[in-house]
């Protein structure tokens, strides 16, 4: 069983599904260390500070803060972050073949790079359908994200309008 796991993502915003796959990590290792991770190729809708936030808040209210803690990374390979931390496994989080083809390159590079694995965590059924991209879509819109975020988030796009 691995000690440390990183779980690393852009989370602009972190959603239910997110957070589904951060409890479940916690099966696979005992600490996850959550990552928000500067993407150059994605303009962000929120900042890396506004995002740490959001993640941080979501999980003190569902009381994880302690196995779980969070951090930032702004530019560098992840894989660099993950060793120089110690970490020995990298967690992902999957809801369609769509995301595995994405991910699994990313998985076989990190793997070249430095020996780490990642370990992919099919999301539940019932998140399958969310996705940052979505809620910022419907949240731009005006329309009713509670169902997809947690209470953070919500009050992240208030604080944006
Ligand atoms: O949520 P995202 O944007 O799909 O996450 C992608 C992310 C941030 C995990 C990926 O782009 C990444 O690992 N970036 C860090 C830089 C790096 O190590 N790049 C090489 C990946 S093989």
């Amino acid at each position: 069983m691995s000690k440390l796991a990183v779980y690393p993502g852009s989370f602009d915003p972190i959603t239910l599904g997110h957070l589904d796959i951060i409890e479940r990590a916690l099966d696979v290792a005992p600490r996850l260390q959550v990552v928000v991770v500067h993407n150059p190729s994605k303009q962000p809708f929120f900042t890396l500070p506004e995002r740490v936030q959001m993640v941080t808040d979501a999980l003190i209210e569902r009381g994880l803060i302690g196995p779980v803690t969070v951090d930032s990374l702004e530019s560098g390979l992840l894989t660099s972050y993950a060793a120089k931390l110690g970490a020995n496994v990298l967690i992902k989080g999957f809801r369609t073949g769509v995301d595995i083809e994405y991910e699994l390159p990313m998985a076989k590079v990190n793997r070249d790079l430095t020996g780490i694995e990642t370990i992919f965590l099919p999301s539940d059924p019932a998140n399958t359908h969310i996705s940052s991209s979505l809620v910022k879509q419907v949240a731009s819109l005006g329309g009713e994200i509670t169902k997809y975020v947690p209470a953070a988030v919500i009050r992240g796009f208030k604080a944006k309008a």
